[in-house]
Formats: structure tokens, sequence, C-alpha cells
């Protein structure tokens, strides 16, 4: 592997892993692969083309030539995404999609066509990584991983202020049986499941805020990178 370093960010839905990475990314001035949008627009798509969940074949194809383009903003993170032209950042984001994704996520085809995709992203000065699986399958000679996790209860309760932040309606029992049901996909798919890498630092973010979290994760990112801005 290249002497390009990543950082991988691995864990459920709702643990803090998209606001660590942006920090990240932010504050390295590295790129920023965010996975789970992939596996997002991939979803959008087929919808988009009337493809049926369970169509292997298809669906492998249309991973492979996703016209897809991630924006980013010059410190590195996310901005907008664009599918086939047209602007999809909000519409990939709600519970619906993810769990569109969830449901495409399992199929070799598709992991199989994403995975060079996401090795793109590994360029200079350096790559954070946020996903399911880049510790694991995607990075796994990566330079620092992390896992995090969070109760259920506590990422259901995150989730659901999010989306009413962004003005989305939800309903706190309703996400946490999308969100229980959805990790249970997602660690318990045969190819790539979600689980922390045998290398990988955990982090339960449960009874901690985003500051702590924040600065538990720059500790560890200063003892793995030498020479980091301060
Ligand atoms: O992280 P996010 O909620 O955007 O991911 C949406 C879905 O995409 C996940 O629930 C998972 O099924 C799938 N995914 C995956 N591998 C990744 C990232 C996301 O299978 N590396």
């Amino acid at each position: 592997m290249s002497d390009i370093p990543v950082i991988t960010v691995d864990g459920p839905s709702g643990t803090g892993k998209g606001t660590i990475c942006s920090y990240l990314a932010d504050w390295l001035h590295w790129h920023f692969l965010d996975s789970g949008a992939l596996y997002r627009v991939l979803a959008l798509a087929a919808e988009k083309h009337h493809i049926a969940n369970d169509d292997e074949v298809a669906l492998g194809r249309l991973a492979g030539d996703l016209n897809v383009e991630f924006k980013v903003a010059e410190a590195g993170s996310l901005v907008e995404v664009v599918l086939d032209g047209q602007v999809v950042t909000d519409q990939i984001r709600t519970e619906t999609c993810g769990n569109a994704a969830s449901l495409i996520a399992p199929i070799a085809s598709v992991r199989q066509a994403l995975l060079a995709r996401q090795r793109a992203f590994h360029q200079a000065p350096g790559l954070i990584a946020d996903g399911r699986d880049m510790g694991t399958v995607v990075f796994p000679e990566a330079t620092l991983k992390i896992y995090l996790t969070a109760s259920a209860e506590e990422r259901a309760k995150r989730r659901y202020k999010q989306l009413k932040e962004k003005g989305i309606s939800a309903n706190l029992r309703d996400l946490s049986a999308a969100i229980a049901e959805r990790d249970e996909r997602d660690s318990t798919r045969a190819i790539s499941p979600l689980k922390p890498a045998e290398d990988a630092i955990v982090i339960d973010t449960s009874l901690l805020d985003i500051d702590a979290v924040l600065a538990n994760i720059s500790e560890l990112v200063r003892h793995k990178v030498p020479g980091l801005p301060k």
C-alpha cells in the first residue's frame, strides 16, 4: 500500500461518524470519502431506473456505471452530491434512502463495483474514510482505524434531533425500529458486515458529547500521524 495515510471511521448510524469525519477532513485538509453516500446514490439511481433491489446483475452494472460526482469544499468536507448532473445531496439523506441503500448493500456485485471507486479517493495528502467496512475491507492497511458505537436508544435520539433540525418530520419510535432493523441487516450480512476491524480502536459515544469524542480522536490522530497542523 502507498504511504499516503488513511484514517477509517466505521460504525452504525447515529454514532457521530459524519461530524467527526468532517471535522478531521477540515482539520487535516485531507480528502473525505463518505462511502454511505455512494450506497445511497446507487439506491436512488436504482429507483430512477426501476431496478428491483434483488436484481444483482442490473445493480452491479449500475454501480459500475454510476455517474456520480462528489463536490467537496477546499478543506475536504462534502458539499454536494451530483447524480447524472442533478444535485441529490438532500434527497439521499432521507431514512427511506438509507434503508434502500442497506437493502442493496449486501449484494456482492454492488460491493465489488464500488470497491475501486472508493479506493480512488485514496490520494495525497491523506484520506478520511467514513463507512461500515472501511477498516475491514476497503482500507485494511489504514494508518488509524476507529470504530464508533453507541446504544441504540441514544443513536435513535440523535438521529431524531438531526432530522428535526433539518425540518424533516420523524417519529422517535418508528425511527428506533428502522435503525434497529438497518443495523441488524448491516451487521449480519455475509459480505463485509458491519464490525470493528481487529486492530480498530473502539469508542462508545453513548455518554460522551461530541467535543469529548473529538478531543479523544484528535489525540489518537496526533499520536499516529506525525507533523500535523495544530
Ligand atoms: O452511512 P449511511 O447511513 O449513509 O449508509 C447507508 C447504508 O449504506 C448503510 O446502512 C449500509 O447498509 C450501507 N453502507 C455499507 N457500507 C459502507 C457504507 C454504507 O454497506 N461502507
